[in-house]
């Protein structure tokens, strides 16, 4: 039998999924713009009820171009399946919803997407799903957490804002021989820097939001896995109706194209800021994970191909000083979110947790000079310097 060469990924993602047999000959995927398929005859009808997997009914039951963007996905995260919502949080509430019965019980990390805990800390209890938040990284904590009608385990690697990285294969070693799903939110990952699938994780979650579509200018989110794991979060989506639409599934499948050149991009600049930015005297600490002073290095190195676009670090001084060294930025905006093109920059203190008192804020980590970049493809050397002379007035006000 002949064997084929694995594909590169940029030679994936700028061929999987498209069908080039379309009926104008266009060389991209159509964004078919229509809530309704209808019916020719009969005996379409009767294809369709007989399982047709050829034919579209109804838009928020799946449509061509969602179709063309989850197989582009599926082959780049080397998935059996991919099934995509109109967001990350889309995906992560509609899984769990379709997974999870009463009576059952979660684990999650602790330094989980606010949402995902929010959602499972808030809204699983008024269903009898009880959830169970560990310390990421305790894997003790996370083995004794399980119990008899524990269902489903919940983490992300790396963590917002400090980068934690999750060792997989420590991980899937507790949950080998349990009924327990492992999901892992790989947002901040990408498939090009990790592929937790090849670890033995169930199920992968992606903001797609982010990376994935990469210019800031979608809300997606898509889960991945085997199709006897993905088929019935795919019946549950046509109930929940958090389907994705046409032109956000084209915006996809177009931010997909340049997917591997931005993500080498992002890699090489956030390392290279990172390293900046531990020898810059007004910063007391960087996280990233390509840093050998990262405690996950030793992890992130085996398991990571790159470590990713998010650099965290801490300045000297109080809240408001933190807030003038980002007001004085010229290049980098100042905004949620992570992936784009665009760099972007937030004080998580003010931005993400202005509604917690500092105690509660500083309980969860969130110290008051912690300034969170997510590192756009812009030239490295013009986001140093923006932010080298941003960081003028925190030399002042604290430093190491
Ligand atoms: C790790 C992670 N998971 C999920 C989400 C939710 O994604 P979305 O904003 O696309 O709903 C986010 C959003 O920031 C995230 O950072």
């Amino acid at each position: 039998m002949k064997t084929y060469r694995r594909r590169g990924t940029s030679t994936t993602v700028v061929h999987a999924g498209e069908d080039r047999t379309n009926e104008y000959g266009a060389i991209t995927t159509p964004i078919v713009q229509a809530s309704t398929f209808i019916f020719r005859n009969a005996d379409e009808i009767r294809k369709l009820k007989a399982g047709a997997k050829d034919r579209y009914e109804y838009g928020r039951y799946g449509h061509p171009t969602q179709a063309a963007a989850e197989a582009k996905l599926a082959a780049l995260e080397g998935a059996e399946d991919a099934v995509l919502f109109s967001s990350g949080m889309s995906a992560i509430t509609t899984t769990l919803y379709a997974m999870l019965r009463t009576g059952d019980h979660v684990i999650i990390t602790d330094d989980a997407y606010k949402r995902t805990l929010d959602f499972c800390k808030a809204c699983l209890p008024r269903f009898g799903i009880e959830a169970t938040v560990v310390r990421m990284g305790n894997y003790g904590a996370i083995r004794r957490a399980v119990r008899k009608n524990t269902r489903l385990f919940l983490s992300e690697s790396p963590t917002n804002p400090y980068l934690n990285i999750m060792d997989l294969e420590r991980l899937m070693a507790i949950f080998r021989g349990t009924r327990v799903t492992v999901i892992s939110d790989s947002t901040f990952a990408t498939p090009f820097n990790q592929r937790p699938l090849e670890y033995g994780v169930h199920l992968v979650i992606h903001s797609a939001t982010k990376y994935l579509g990469g210019h800031n200018d979608l809300l997606a989110g898509v889960v991945l896995g085997k199709k006897k794991l993905t088929e019935p979060i795919r019946e549950y989506l046509k109930i929940t109706g958090g389907c994705i639409d046409p032109n956000s599934s084209y915006l996809l499948i177009r931010g997909l194209k340049t997917f591997e050149l931005r993500m080498r991009r992002h890699n090489e600049s956030a390392q290279a800021i990172a390293e900046w930015l531990e020898r810059h005297p007004a910063v007391k600490r960087v996280y990233y994970p390509g840093l050998p002073s990262h405690p996950h290095h030793d992890v992130a190195k085996r398991q990571m191909r790159g470590y990713g676009g998010v650099v965290t670090f801490e300045i000297g001084g109080t809240t408001d000083d933190a807030v003038r060294v980002l007001s004085r930025l010229r290049l980098l905006s100042i905004g949620p979110s992570l992936g784009g093109v665009e760099s972007l920059i937030t004080h998580p203190a003010t931005i993400s947790y202005y509604r917690c008192t500092r105690p509660e804020r500083l309980r969860l980590g969130i110290k008051d000079g912690l300034i969170r970049l997510a590192v756009g493809i812009e030239n490295v050397e013009d986001l140093i310097a923006d932010l080298d002379q941003a960081l003028t007035v925190a030399c002042v006000g604290g430093g190491r």
